[in-house]
C-alpha cells in the first residue's frame, strides 16, 4: 500500500494523539482519587470521568479539527454529515474503571467518507488512537502507515494455528441485550490457549495490532468501541471481519478480528458453533451437582 508521508498527516494523527493523552490524564487522576458510579437508565455504568472526558475531547477536537463531525458515546452527535468524523469513546472498559480494575482506555477513531455520502452511511477508517494512561500506552494508526505503541511500530502475531493462541472477548454489561456468547467463549477456551475477558474493547483490539492476543470477537459492539481498534488491527498486518469472514462495517454487531493466520479457522468455527455442530458436552451444573452427590455417596 502506498504510504502517505505528507506533513498534514503526520500533524493529523499528532494533534490527536496530544488530545488522548490529556484525555488518559484525566481518567488517571479521576481514577487514582475515586469517583461515583451511577446507572445509565438501569443498565449501564457511568461516571463523571466519561461525561467530562467526553466533553473534552469534544472540545480539543473543535479547536483543532473545527471542520470534523464527532459521535460520541456519552451522547456527541456534531457534523456527522461532514466529510471526517470522529468516533469518540471517552472511557473504555467503564465497568473496570468503577471496581478499581485498572483496564481502560481512551479511544479515537477517525473515518473519511466520500462527497455526497449520506450521514447514515459509513466511509473508510483513517487514523486512529488509543491510550491507556495506566501503562502510558499510546497505540496509533494511520491507513496505509501501520500502527505503532508510544511511537515503536507494532505487528500482529505469528501464531498460525488457534490451538497454540491466546484470544479474547467481550460481555455486554448486564441486562442490555441477551448474547449467546457464553458458549463461544466454551468452545474456543477449549480450543486455544485460552480466553481473556478484560474489559477494554478497544484495548483488546489493540493488544492484537501489538501481538499479545492471537483474536478477539464480540457481539453487539458500537462504533465508538471499535474505530480505531479495526484500523490499528487492519495497519498491524492483521483481519477484522464479521463472524462470517465479510468486510466488517462500523455498525456491524459482529467484530471478529485477528492476526490473519487463524482468521479462517475461527471463522470456519463461528460456522459450525452457529449450525450446533461441533459443540462439546459440557455438564449443566445440576448435571454436575447430581454427579458430586453420587460420588459422595459411593465415598
Ligand atoms: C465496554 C467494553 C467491554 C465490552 C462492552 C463495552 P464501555 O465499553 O468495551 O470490554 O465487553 O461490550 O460496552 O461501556 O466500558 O465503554
Ligand atoms: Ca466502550
Ligand atoms: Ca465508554
Amino acid at each position: 500500500m502506498k504510504v502517505d508521508r505528507s506533513e498534514a498527516s503526520d500533524s493529523l494523527l499528532k494533534k490527536a494523539e496530544a488530545i488522548a493523552r490529556e484525555a488518559g490524564a484525566r481518567l488517571r487522576e479521576f481514577f487514582l482519587q475515586g469517583v461515583a458510579t451511577e446507572y445509565k437508565g438501569d443498565v449501564d455504568l457511568v461516571t463523571v470521568a466519561d461525561r467530562t472526558v467526553e466533553k473534552l475531547i469534544r472540545a480539543r477536537l473543535g479547536e483543532v479539527y473545527p471542520e470534523h463531525g464527532v459521535y460520541g458515546e456519552e451522547g456527541t452527535r456534531d457534523g456527522l454529515e461532514r466529510e471526517f468524523r470522529w468516533y469518540v469513546d471517552p472511557l473504555d472498559g467503564t465497568t473496570n474503571f468503577a471496581h478499581g480494575f485498572p483496564q481502560f482506555c481512551v479511544s479515537m477513531g477517525l473515518e473519511q467518507r466520500p462527497a455526497g455520502t449520506k450521514a447514515e452511511e459509513d466511509g473508510k477508517l483513517v487514523a486512529g488512537v488509543i491510550y491507556d494512561p495506566m501503562r502510558d500506552e499510546l497505540f496509533a494508526a494511520e491507513r496505509g502507515r501501520g500502527a505503532t505503541v508510544n511511537g515503536r511500530a507494532i505487528h500482529v502475531s505469528q501464531n498460525a494455528e488457534l490451538a497454540e493462541s491466546l484470544v479474547a472477548t467481550g460481555f455486554p454489561s448486564r441486562k442490555r441485550h441477551a448474547s449467546p456468547n457464553v458458549h463461544f467463549y466454551q468452545e474456543f477456551t477449549l480450543r486455544s490457549h485460552g480466553v481473556r475477558r478484560a474489559g477494554s474493547a478497544a484495548l483488546d483490539l489493540a493488544y492484537i495490532a501489538a501481538g499479545r492476543l492471537d483474536a478477539f470477537w464480540e457481539f453487539n459492539l458500537n462504533p465508538w468501541d471499535t474505530a480505531a481498534g479495526i484500523l490499528m488491527v487492519e495497519e498491524a498486518g492483521g483481519r477484522v471481519t464479521d463472524f462470517a469472514g465479510a468486510a466488517v462495517e462500523l455498525n456491524s454487531r459482529e467484530v471478529l478480528g485477528s492476526n490473519g493466520l487463524i482468521h479462517e479457522e475461527m471463522v470456519a468455527l463461528f460456522k459450525d458453533l452457529f449450525a450446533g455442530r461441533n459443540l462439546a458436552p459440557i455438564p449443566t451444573p445440576a448435571e454436575w451437582a447430581a454427579q458430586r452427590a453420587a460420588r459422595t455417596v459411593q465415598s
